[in-house]
C-alpha cells in the first residue's frame, strides 16, 4: 500500500486525499519507516506536487498538532525570513512594529548548518527566557504587545519529523516541500497576516530569484486558501546583512539600530519590513507606514520597546559583555573589496564557535565576525578588515571570504 504510494509519486500520478493522508499519519506514527519516507520526499523533490495535493500536505501537518489562537488574531501580524547570514532584523522589526501598537507572536528556531537563528541571538543575552507557555504568551502580548519565543513542540509535529529527515537527506531544496513546511507551521500558530523575507542567492535555501517567487507564488496561494494575507520582500543574500555575525555581536548591532538608528542596509531592510507590517495591520497605505516607522525609530519609542521586551522575558542588557580580545584581520592585498561571500563568512563564523553542526553542540555566544568594510570599498593592504572573535585556539584562514581586486 505504502509502495503504491511512492510509485505513483514516482509514475507522476496524483495523489488522492485520503493516500497523503494515510501515508503521513503512518509516518508520524512510525507505520511508515524513514526509509520509505525519505524515497516518497525524493520523488516530490524531482516530480513536484500539485496545489491540491500541497494543500492537502498543509492541512495534514497542521492537524498533527496544536493549533493556536489569539484574542488580536484580526491585527497580529508576523515575519518570516527564509534563512540569511548576518539576518538579525527580527530583533529590530519586531519591537518597532509593536511600538507602532501592532501586536506580534514571533516564534522562533535555532542555528544549524550555516542559518543563524534568532532563540541564539536572544539567548545570548543573560537570563532571557525563550521558553514561554501559551499562557505566558498570551499574557506577554497583552501587556507588552509583542513575544519572541521558541517554537512550541506541538505545533506541526509532523513538519519537524519530516524536516529533521529532510536535512539528512537532500530534500530540502524543493519549493513545495518548503511551502507546506513553513506554511502549516505559520497557520497552526495563530496568525493571518505574514510578511515574508525571501532570500536567494549564494548560501540561500534556493539560489535563483525565479525559484524564490514561484515559492512566494506557492506560499500565496496556500495563505488565500486559510483566508490569510501574505506579503513578500525580496532579498539577495549572497553577502551578510550588516556588519556583524555571530549571535551577541548582532544583538549589539540590532540595538545599535535601535538606540544610535545606525544607518546602512541593515536599517533600511528593517524600515522595509516593518513598513509592510504595519502597513499590512493597520490597513493603512506603505508610504504612510514608512512614516510612523521611522518615528519610532527617531523617537526612540522602538528602543524603548526593545527594552522593555528584553526585561519583560528576564533578559539581562547591563550583564551582557563580549569579554573575547577581538582578532583584527588584515587586508591580503591592496584593491576593491569586490564581494563579500555570506556562505565563507558563514562557515567561519561557525568555526569560531558562533554556530553548531548538530543541534546538541555547544555555541559560543560571543563568537563571531565584525566586518569593518562593505563591498566596493577600496582597502590598503595590511589594512583591518574584520575582528574576529573567538575562544578557539587556531584562527582559520579567512581570504576566501573578501574578493579583493
Ligand atoms: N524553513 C522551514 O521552516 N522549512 C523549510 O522547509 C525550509 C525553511
Amino acid at each position: 500500500m505504502m509502495v503504491e504510494i511512492i510509485e505513483k509519486v514516482r509514475r507522476k500520478e496524483t495523489l488522492t486525499k485520503k493516500e497523503i493522508q494515510d501515508f503521513l499519519t503512518g509516518y508520524l506514527k512510525g507505520e511508515v519507516k524513514d526509509y520509505q519516507m525519505s524515497a516518497f520526499l525524493m520523488a516530490i523533490c524531482l516530480n513536484g506536487l500539485s496545489l491540491e495535493e500541497v494543500l492537502a500536505f498543509v492541512e495534514c501537518y497542521i492537524q498533527s498538532g496544536k493549533q493556536l489562537s489569539f484574542a488580536q488574531e484580526d491585527c497580529l501580524v508576523d515575519k518570516h525570513s527564509t534563512g540569511g547570514v548576518g539576518d538579525k532584523t527580527t530583533l529590530i522589526v519586531v519591537p518597532i512594529v509593536a511600538a507602532l501598537g501592532v501586536p506580534v507572536i514571533k516564534m522562533s528556531g535555532r542555528g544549524l548548518g550555516l542559518t543563524g537563528g534568532t532563540i541564539d541571538k536572544l539567548e545570548s543575552i543573560p537570563g532571557y527566557q525563550v521558553e514561554r507557555s501559551l499562557e505566558e504568551i498570551r499574557k506577554q502580548v497583552k501587556d507588552i504587545g509583542m513575544v519572541v519565543c521558541s517554537a512550541t513542540e506541538d505545533i506541526a509535529p509532523l513538519d519537524k519529523k519530516t524536516y529533521a529527515l529532510r536535512d539528512v537527506t537532500g530534500t530540502v531544496s524543493s519549493i513545495p516541500l518548503i511551502a507546506i513546511s513553513i506554511m502549516s507551521k505559520k497557520i497552526a500558530g495563530g496568525a493571518k497576516k505574514f510578511v515574508f523575507d525571501m532570500k536567494y542567492g549564494e548560501g540561500a535555501l534556493l539560489e535563483t530569484k525565479e525559484e524564490v517567487v514561484a515559492l512566494a507564488d506557492l506560499i500565496n496561494k496556500i495563505a488565500e486558501h486559510y483566508h490569510c494575507k501574505a506579503e513578500f520582500v525580496y532579498s539577495d543574500m549572497s553577502k551578510p546583512l550588516g556588519y556583524t555575525v555571530g549571535n551577541r555581536l548582532e544583538v549589539y548591532e540590532a540595538m545599535a539600530v535601535l538606540k544610535d538608528n545606525l544607518k546602512g542596509e541593515l536599517y533600511d531592510k528593517c524600515v522595509h519590513l516593518a513598513s509592510h507590517m504595519v502597513a499590512l495591520s493597520k490597513k493603512i497605505s506603505l508610504e504612510e507606514a514608512i512614516k510612523e516607522v521611522i518615528e519610532v525609530l527617531e523617537n526612540k519609542k522602538a528602543w524603548e520597546k526593545f527594552q522593555a521586551w528584553i526585561a519583560y522575558q528576564k533578559g539581562d542588557l547591563e550583564k551582557m559583555e563580549l569579554a573575547i580580545e577581538p582578532i583584527p584581520y588584515l587586508a591580503h592585498k591592496e584593491g576593491t573589496l569586490q564581494k563579500i561571500h555570506a556562505k565563507e563568512i558563514a562557515m567561519l563564523a561557525k568555526q569560531l564557535g558562533a554556530g553548531r553542526d548538530s543541534l546538541e553542540d555547544e555555541i559560543n555566544p560571543s563568537s563571531g565576525v565584525v566586518l569593518l568594510k562593505k563591498e566596493g570599498d577600496f582597502v590598503k593592504k595590511n589594512e583591518k578588515i574584520a575582528y574576529l572573535y573567538t575562544e578557539k585556539q587556531t584562527i582559520p584562514n579567512m581570504d576566501s571570504c573578501f574578493e579583493i581586486l
